[in-house]
């Protein structure tokens, strides 16, 4: 393997959990990678607030701040290419990658679903809407999935994935806590696959 760590950015846009996770997964399984950049749409956030306690390099960056998205998405490529970065982990970050920056990170832009895709994916099917969709469909599993991002949303090639079972009596606030424990186990796995993959 080489010795060289595989600098990671992670976007966020809320209470950065997963970000949590990934980060200390990082140290306790000693991968080779670092996370050099903390992204989000939203200048204060857990996830923002998170990466300046521990001193990693916070972004914010909004469309609206832009004179239009071709601006926006410009800033965002050569913010990721000035930093050399290797590997980008979407993390609840709750907008869409733009196209260019899409194909300019083709299989290295990684996001996790709370739910068994392709099912109960696509537009509009984010946070809690997620889950009430689950429970009205009457499914008995639900679980993450862990996928590549490309143009579509929610469409990439799937890394990884574990379900967990819809419970009688389940809310969509209980289903959503045993989905994001799973989220939490399988984020940090996906990682390491793609660090191994990818040495
Ligand atoms: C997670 O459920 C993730 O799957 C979804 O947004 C939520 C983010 O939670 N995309 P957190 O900010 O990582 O705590």
């Amino acid at each position: 393997m080489s010795d060289k760590k595989k600098k990671l950015a992670v976007f966020c846009s809320g209470r950065g959990s997963n970000f949590r996770t990934l980060f200390y997964a990082i140290i306790e399984r000693e991968l080779s990678a670092e996370i050099v950049l903390c992204l989000s749409n939203r200048a204060e956030c857990g996830a923002m607030d998170f990466a300046r306690n521990y001193g990693i390099e916070t972004l914010h960056l909004s469309e609206s701040l832009f004179k239009s998205s071709g601006e926006f998405s410009s800033a965002m490529l050569h913010a990721l290419q000035d930093r050399q970065i290797d590997l980008i982990l979407l993390a609840g970050y709750l907008r869409k990658v733009p196209d260019e920056v899409v194909a300019a990170f083709p299989e290295k832009i990684v996001n996790i679903h709370p739910a068994l895709l392709p099912q109960f994916g696509g537009v509009g099917m984010y946070g809690m809407r997620v889950h009430e969709a689950v429970l009205q469909s009457g499914q008995t599993r639900s679980g993450a999935t862990v996928h590549f991002v490309n143009e579509e949303y929610d469409k990439g090639r799937i890394i990884l994935q574990k379900h967990v079972p819809v419970l009688k009596g389940d809310t969509p606030e209980t289903l959503a806590r045993r989905v994001l424990e799973c989220e939490h186990r399988i984020y940090p796995d996906a990682l390491e696959i793609l660090l191994d993959e990818h040495p």
